[in-house]
């Protein structure tokens, strides 16, 4: 049997979420600039986008540059954006295609005007795609959408539209930059590392986490269906015990 083929297809993830790391040392082990990593690991984005399209999964959020990636050396921040902006034109078509609709999550205000303008035209043209939902986190980190998310809720409670003892977990996640999507069943650590990184700290709250040596351009479909596998023999409690999850399944089936 494939590997592929021992994914139950009844129990997908909804969301996956993937912390894409490790581009530089790749380059570095084979000699090679970091931006070359950088280059190669756009190889893995275009794989695993198809691949999570192919399974039937309704959301796959990557990380691509945190809030933090702008304190990077000037030439890698340039040569990435410039990476983004040439991706974003050539893969509008191929997104088309699948039928994946493109979002992101992030301070895009800090982008240059070029990668700006080239999102909003991909986010305009996949606006009418209703399969995948790919979100790309630009520009992101979970501390800059809290505060933002914050800021938000205190505003309306100024203006007296809202009370603070109203303020509920659906409030807070209705203003976060994640709002239209479910939470993350499943996040996914290429390269080693064992830390999330600034990445949807409060929607990761009961998210699986699958971390891999794997850099991130060599991550393939295949390394993504044994995250999926492995994903589906936990046993995911939400504060209850096992023996609980197990009647509960009885008392359903
Ligand atoms: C991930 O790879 C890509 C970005 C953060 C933009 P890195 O560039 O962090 O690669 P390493 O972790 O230095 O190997
Ligand atoms: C996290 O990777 C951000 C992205 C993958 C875009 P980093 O490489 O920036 O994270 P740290 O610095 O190792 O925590
Ligand atoms: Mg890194």
């Amino acid at each position: 049997m494939s590997v592929r083929q021992q994914i139950n297809t009844q129990r997908l993830p909804r969301h996956i979420a993937i912390i894409m790391d490790g581009n530089g040392r790749w380059a570095k082990e084979k000699g090679e600039d970091r931006l070359f990593g950088h280059l190669h690991g756009v190889e893995s984005v275009r794989d695993i986008v198809e691949g999570a399209a192919e399974l039937g999964i309704g959301n796959l959020t990557l990380y691509a540059f945190s809030t933090e990636n702008w304190e990077r050396p000037e030439y890698e921040v340039t040569g990435l954006m410039e990476l983004l902006v040439d991706t974003i034109r050539n893969e509008i078509p191929t997104l088309n295609k699948n039928n994946i609709r493109l979002h992101v999550i992030g301070d895009t205000s800090m982008l240059p005007e070029d990668a700006q303008q080239q999102l909003q035209e991909a986010l305009a043209e996949t606006a009418s795609n209703t399969g995948l939902n790919l979100i790309m986190a630009l520009s992101y980190s979970s501390r800059w959408e809290m505060v933002k998310a914050v800021q938000q809720i205190a505003a309306e409670v100024k203006a007296g539209r809202l009370s603070p003892d109203a303020i509920t977990h659906e409030i807070l996640h209705a203003h976060l930059a994640t709002h239209n999507f479910p939470d993350p069943e499943l996040m996914i650590r290429t390269s080693g590392e064992f830390r999330i990184s600034n990445f949807l700290l409060y929607q990761l709250a009961y998210a699986e986490l699958y971390f891999t040596d794997t850099r991130w351009p060599d991550f393939r479909k295949e390394n993504l269906y044994e995250a999926i596998i492995d994903y589906q023999q936990r046993e995911r409690r939400f504060g209850k015990t096992g023996d609980q999850l197990k009647t509960t399944s009885e008392e359903n089936s």
